[in-house]
């Protein structure tokens, strides 16, 4: 039965957040570990049901995943959470990634270039729709045919198959949209194996490439210039297991530092990596919001007089979009009118029609959501619509007057470690209970 929250607003955080391993760093990299010989071991591994999926997609594919009692992230008096993660090859005959798995997660796709390169084929059900607008795989597949991989697509599969070997090559990755995180990923993945130097232009730099980069070369591959929009590959005949630890989540960090923000609060982020939110602390810092670092840690408070503000998503060290939603949810509370843009995705905006139901005063105009400032937000029923949006109503809620009930939270699930018990343990009054 799925679960919902049940939120009474008003509590002010105060405490310490260890931040979990990225979620969107750690799908990716299960993915690489197809491409080597011997077992990896990765840390920091958040306890997720997308990283459950993964690990299900991978298991399907002879892989042996072994899983360490957690020993990192603690939430107060409560079991720890993060933990270590072995992966190892052990058959390679099955090439396929079922419809079922990637229909649950899209991330699934990030197969399709390790397979090739090590496999020589890879079968693939192509994503379908998404809640947070079309979500296309052609960069992926157009890179990857640029190092040799031929395609068809068959009953709703991508097939692909490599005759020979990949062979290395100059290309341009960037799309309509900007550059592309996992296309980047899935080919320079396969570019790791390829022959000869291949050469990304228009690569995306987020910090989950270099993180799935740096994996590599430790396996054996020689990457140079992850992080920038030019990654230059230079292919080896083989990668071997190795130990790797996953960076911190950002996201995830983003949203408590607005977790902070919106209840007035005062928190103090443990494991995390203010560089990858430089975008964040630029806006947060107009916003009013009161942000220092101290080594790994992020000290952050907030008076609750928020400014309004304008921002627009871009690929990093942009906006990342995926705290579009979360930043909307504390602009609903600032004094005056903030104007958000979305270039990243530019339907994701399910959030805005629930945040009204809560008495936001949101109007959208195309990619642009106009968020006009209110006294108070109130407590209402509302539907999780994806991750991110979801995480915007939890932040909604715990400044809402009254009760919020936040249904379908196993999208919240996907993303965020027990996020509900993060919070609690900093004086949320939120609990988990069985859907009606
Ligand atoms: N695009 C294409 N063709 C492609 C690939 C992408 O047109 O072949 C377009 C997309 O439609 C979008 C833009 O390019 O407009 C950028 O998409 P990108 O490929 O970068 O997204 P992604 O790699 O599929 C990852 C994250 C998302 C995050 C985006 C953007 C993972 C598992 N997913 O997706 O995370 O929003 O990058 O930063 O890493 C989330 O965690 O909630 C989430 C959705």
């Amino acid at each position: 039965m799925a679960d919902s929250f049940l939120i009474r607003g008003g509590a002010r955080l105060t405490g310490k957040v260890e931040i979990s391993g990225s979620k969107n760093s750690a799908l990716p990299i299960l993915a690489a570990c197809l491409l080597a010989e011997g077992k990896t071991t990765l840390k920091s591994v958040p306890r997720l049901s997308d990283i459950d999926s993964m690990v299900k997609l991978l298991g399907e594919m002879g892989c042996h995943v072994f899983r360490h009692e957690p020993t990192e992230a603690r939430v107060g008096a409560l079991p720890p959470l993060n933990g270590n993660l072995d992966i190892e090859v052990t058959d390679e005959r099955v090439s396929e990634a079922r419809y079922d798995i990637v229909k649950t997660m899209r991330a699934s796709i990030c197969v399709l270039g390790p397979l090739l390169a090590k496999r020589k084929r890879a079968v693939v059900s192509i994503p379908g729709g998404c809640a947070i607008g079309d979500r296309p795989v052609d960069l992926h597949v157009r890179g990857l045919q640029k190092l040799g991989a031929e395609f068809t697509t068959e009953g709703g599969n991508i097939v692909g198959t490599v005759r020979g070997r990949l062979k290395g090559c100059r290309m341009y990755l960037g799309g309509a949209m900007g550059p592309t995180v996992l296309g980047t990923i899935n080919v320079m993945c396969a570019a790791a194996l390829a022959e000869g130097e291949t050469v990304l232009v228009g690569a995306a730099c987020e910090p989950e490439v270099t993180d799935c980069a740096n994996l590599l070369n430790k396996m054996g591959a020689k990457i140079t210039g992850h992080g920038t929009p030019e990654i230059r590959i230079e292919g080896v005949d083989k990668l071997v297991g190795a130990e790797h630890r996953i960076i911190p989540d950002r996201i995830e960090c983003g949203t408590f530092m607005m977790a902070a923000a919106i209840t007035n609060g005062e928190l103090e982020l443990k494991h995390c990596n203010l560089d990858h939110l430089i975008a964040v602390q630029d806006r947060l810092d107009e916003v009013g919001v009161k942000i220092r670092r101290e080594n790994g840690t992020i000290f952050v408070s907030s008076s609750r007089r928020l400014n309004p503000i304008e921002m627009t998503t871009q690929p990093f060290p942009g906006f990342p979009t995926d705290l579009q939603a979360q930043l909307m949810a504390l602009l609903c509370l600032a004094d005056g009118m903030s104007v958000i843009t979305e270039r990243i995705f530019p339907d994701r905006f399910l959030h805005v029609g629930e945040l009204n139901r809560m008495g936001a005063k949101i109007r959208k105009e195309g990619p642009t959501a106009i968020v006009h400032g209110v006294k108070e937000l109130q407590g209402a029923a509302v539907m999780c619509s994806d991750l991110r949006a979801s995480a915007a109503l939890v932040l909604a809620g715990l400044a809402a007057k009254g009760q919020t009930r936040l249904d379908r939270v196993y999208h919240i699930d996907r993303g965020y470690e027990k996020i509900e018990q993060k919070l609690m343990a900093v004086g949320a009054d939120i609990e988990r209970v069985a859907e009606r």
